[in-house]
């Protein structure tokens, strides 16, 4: 499998954020050549660059607006010009503006799902008739356990990630006899910043209780399961919708 990951390339949209981060490297570590797109507004990128050259990985990294098609148009040319085509595709990147539906506007409504859902559209149109002409692809969409069970406070970022997962059965319904997979993961709560961010009397009244398995999920257990679903083996998972949050959400 070594051998095959290392032909392969790449691109994790927000790969140099919490959950990013951890899949970039360990998609690194699997041989996989990987390239992380960042925030345009992300004024620490070479600093992460440097640090993980120090600690002996080397990214290709290119400042993407996942919200903007004709950024993600742009940027992806560039990418296939300087490393080649792309095989596999995390759309990880995603951003929250948590507040009550009553106090939500239309502009808290509009970024989040440009941000967290038009981005899949934005940058899997890049990649899918090149994986399509290779008859070998893999797109993971990046969901929550929010967006199938709902969150207080999360009416936009709910409705994108549930959103999300529409677009992956479609689109694994496509392709699936073309050598690619779709599939979407729900994770729940990760210790990443987006986390540690609540309110922590509201993390420990209202959601740590609500984890059967006691704890936040860690950042490599998710890329855990990318990887997996980068693999060979994983060739018959399509259209899926992988949960993976401690137990707190069965269905
Ligand atoms: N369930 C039930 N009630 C809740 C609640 C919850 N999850 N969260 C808040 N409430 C209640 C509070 O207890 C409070 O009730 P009272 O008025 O009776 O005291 C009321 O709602 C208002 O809460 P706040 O005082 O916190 O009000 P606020 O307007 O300042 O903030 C909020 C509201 C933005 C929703 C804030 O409570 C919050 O950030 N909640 C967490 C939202 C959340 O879970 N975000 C997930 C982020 S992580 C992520 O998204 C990653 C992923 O994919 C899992």
């Amino acid at each position: 499998m070594a051998i095959i990951a290392e032909n392969r390339l790449a691109v994790v949209t927000g790969g140099m954020g919490g959950l990013g981060e951890s899949i970039s490297t360990k998609m690194a570590d699997a041989g996989y050549r990987v390239v992380v797109t960042y925030s345009p507004a992300n004024t620490k990128w070479k600093q992460w660059i440097d640090d993980m050259r120090s600690r002996g990985q080397a990214f290709s990294a290119y400042p993407v607006d996942v919200a903007d098609y004709d950024d993600c148009a742009a940027k992806c040319a560039q990418i296939r010009r300087d490393c080649g085509e792309i095989d596999i595709l995390v759309n990880n990147a995603g951003i929250t503006r948590d507040m009550t539906f009553k106090k939500m506007t239309k502009d808290d409504w509009d970024e989040v799902m440009r941000t967290n859902l038009d981005s899949c559209f934005n940058m899997t149109k890049q990649v899918m008739d090149g994986m399509i002409d290779r008859n070998w692809g893999r797109v993971i969409n990046v969901s929550s356990v929010n967006g199938q069970k709902g969150a207080f406070g999360q009416t936009n970022y709910s409705a994108a990630k549930a959103g999300i997962h529409g677009f992956t059965k479609a689109l694994a319904l496509e392709v699936a006899r073309r050598g690619v997979t779709v599939n979407t993961i729900s994770p729940g709560y990760i210790g990443t910043k987006m986390v540690t961010a609540i309110p922590g009397e509201i993390l420990d009244t209202k959601i740590l209780p609500q984890i059967p398995v006691g704890r936040l999920g860690k950042p490599e257990e998710v890329a855990g399961l990318i990887i997996y679903l980068c693999s060979e083996e994983a060739a018959f998972v399509t259209g899926a919708n992988i949960s993976i949050n401690g137990g707190q959400h069965m269905y």
